[in-house]
């Protein structure tokens, strides 16, 4: 029997993914740049074994089958490939964070299964190499191999569509403050969404901007200057949301309370406090805000009618291995 465990944090992306060029590889119609959340992960075990007739997985202590399975045994398929070995595997992952809240646990699933099964499989990849394998399983999920602050380029093909660190944890002590303002489940889930993002008309106006945000939110990070950094991941955030709400069918996320949340967050940011928002496939929304401020913004949040509950992370980083 061959294991090893592996550990990796969800992200929050400033510059977001939506939208595939190809489905079947994830290779995203743009570039998109995110933030490691620090304290939250998926840890997850994966063990080889010559007893097995097929691939199992439980999530939190539950069994899972289905298409929850068939994603996890595709990447698993394409790590054996590239093992050359056929054993199937058992794999028991779970999350520190609740189910629902608004963090794609997808990210640091599948991040975290690429690292546990290729080392289980006695492979050694490069952080390029496992960032690849994890954006098969979860585009979202390249994001989470390297640490700290993060851009996926969204390259050519398979061999340059890859995530790599920017910045570390350490360059600039930011701060998401998830304000949950539904536990609920969505009713559709960034899967299906990226497909729908071809049929609206803004998808293709989005396309043209992003070259220009992506450029701006990476100096906004390098130079750690919050106000541009404001200005282009609002800008997106409110972008891919337009995209969304003119897709046939219409994705409309927001609740009354996500609105009550951007207004508030604007008005405190004109008030001076280095505070912005934004919000991916669901009514949470991440207000994201200087250390020194993050105690006064969780707790403003906390006062907001319809925010239920406030989950904080600091800047987190790479995926790795657990050594027992
Ligand atoms: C809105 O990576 O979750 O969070 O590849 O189908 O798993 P799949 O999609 P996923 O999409 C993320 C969408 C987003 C924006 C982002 O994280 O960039």
């Amino acid at each position: 029997m061959r294991s090893a465990t592996a550990i990796a944090n969800p992200n929050i992306a400033f510059i977001k993914y939506w939208g595939d060029r190809e489905r079947a590889l994830r290779l995203p119609a743009n570039g998109s740049i995110s933030m490691n959340l620090d304290g939250l992960y998926t840890r997850t075990e994966v063990v080889f074994d010559p007893a097995l007739q097929q691939d199992s997985l439980t999530l939190d202590g539950h069994s899972i089958t289905g298409s929850g399975l068939e994603r996890v045994s595709a990447l698993l398929e394409r790590v054996r490939r590239m093992a050359g070995m056929a054993l199937h595997a058992r794999v028991s992952s779970e999350n520190n964070f609740p189910a629902g809240a608004g963090l794609a646990s997808s990210a640091s699933a599948f991040a975290a299964l690429s690292l546990a099964s290729s080392a289980a499989a006695g492979l050694q990849l490069s952080e390029q190499e496992l960032s690849r394998l994890a954006r098969t399983g979860s585009g979202s999920a390249c994001r989470s191999v390297p640490g700290g602050f993060v851009e996926w380029q969204m390259g050519e093909g398979d061999q340059d569509s890859y995530a790599f660190s920017i910045a570390s944890p350490a360059h600039w002590r930011l701060v998401d403050c998830v304000a949950i303002v539904s536990h609920e489940h969505k009713p559709t889930g960034s899967t299906e969404g990226h497909a729908r993002a071809q049929t609206s008309p803004l998808h293709a106006a989005r396309l043209a901007e992003v070259g220009r945000l992506l450029v701006d939110c990476r100096h906004a990070i390098l130079s750690r200057d919050f106000e541009a950094l404001a200005r282009a991941i609002e800008m997106d955030c409110h972008l891919m949301h337009a995209v969304m709400m003119t897709s046939m069918p219409a994705l409309i996320y927001w609740q009354p309370a996500t609105l009550e949340v951007m207004q508030a967050v604007r008005d405190w940011r004109e008030a001076g406090l280095p505070v912005c928002y934004t919000i991916d496939a669901g009514p949470n929304v991440h207000v994201i805000c200087e250390e020194q401020v993050a105690a006064q913004v969780r707790a403003q949040l906390g006062q907001i009618d319809g925010v239920k509950q406030v989950l904080a992370a600091g800047v987190g980083g790479p995926a790795r291995l657990e050594i027992r």
